[in-house]
């Protein structure tokens, strides 16, 4: 396995084998910085034989608090380049980008299956009868079309409170994910839903799973925790078998982790968070 945050013109050597069998190619997996190795983590667990090419656009986090051209633009060209590297697939591993893009990013790539990541509202409603869930995400997330429809589409089924989350994908990005002044921006945060309790938490942003522990010290142990990481994987499995795409090697896939900010220290944190378990303190 290799873990590389390396230069532009280093990067484009590292072009995968054009002359491989496509289903040996890896799959490109992008999102705004470092959060979506959360869905990098669910993949590689469903998919432990599968090659894996990881770019975070730390260098432009955060997109969700940016205009939707803006955004548009930026998702594009992170398409395009895991694209000119030769991968099989593109995950979006980014809930602000796939409410922005994902339409186009599926004209663009006909020919290749294009996975987005959704709030997980659907397993959410089912937990109880008429639950309260507390949904987070990035302002983008929750204003746009997409999460619109999804919060329409069960509105009847439990007590939607969408709750934009400014400010807290960069603790994430810094790799703070725990800590006192963490606590103390999520106390202000859920204030709250302190006092009116939630029963459910959706993280609909694909860092905060990263300070997934903090939130639940935050709301009490009682308040269950959701994200759509998992529900990514096995639908990017359902396409790769659908096209007949599944890497059929039995030896552990490489995991290559690329980032437009070339950073030491971003290399360091995107290693533990890629290897840290979910219930792990990182
Ligand atoms: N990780 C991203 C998401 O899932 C976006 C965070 C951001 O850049 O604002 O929404």
């Amino acid at each position: 396995m290799q873990y590389r945050f390396c230069s532009r013109q280093y990067r484009l050597r590292e072009r995968v084998d054009m002359n491989s069998e496509r289903w040996e190619r890896p799959i490109g997996v992008f999102d705004s910085g470092i959060g979506g190795i959360s869905v990098l983590r669910e993949l590689r667990a469903l998919m432990p034989n599968e090659n894996f090419i990881f770019y975070g656009d730390s260098r432009h986090a955060p997109y969700g608090t940016k205009s939707l051209e803006e955004v548009r633009r930026l998702s594009c060209a992170d398409a395009a380049y895991l694209k000119a590297l030769g991968i099989k697939a593109l995950v979006v591993a980014c809930n602000t980008a796939t409410s922005a893009a994902i339409r186009i990013l599926r004209e663009k790539y006909a020919d290749m299956p294009v996975i987005g990541i959704e709030p997980a509202l659907k397993p959410a409603v089912q937990l109880s009868e008429y639950p309260r869930v507390l949904v987070l995400a990035t302002p983008m997330t929750l204003r746009e079309e997409k999460f619109q429809a999804l919060m329409q589409a069960h509105h009847k089924e439990a007590d939607i409170i969408p709750l934009p989350c400014p400010g807290l994908v960069e603790y994430v990005e810094r790799g703070e994910t725990e800590g006192p002044a963490l606590e103390r921006f999520l106390v202000e945060l859920f204030a709250e839903y302190m006092e009116h309790p939630v029963d459910c938490v959706v993280l609909g942003c694909t860092h905060y799973p990263f300070v997934r522990g903090a939130i639940q010290k935050v709301l009490g142990a009682h308040v269950k925790i959701l994200d759509g990481g998992k529900g990514t994987a096995r639908e990017t499995k359902r396409q790769l078998r659908e096209r007949a795409l599944l890497n059929l090697s039995q030896e552990k896939g490489r995991v290559v982790l690329l980032n437009s900010l070339e950073s030491e220290n971003l290399r360091m944190l995107g290693y533990r968070l890629l290897n840290a378990k979910k219930e792990e303190k990182i």
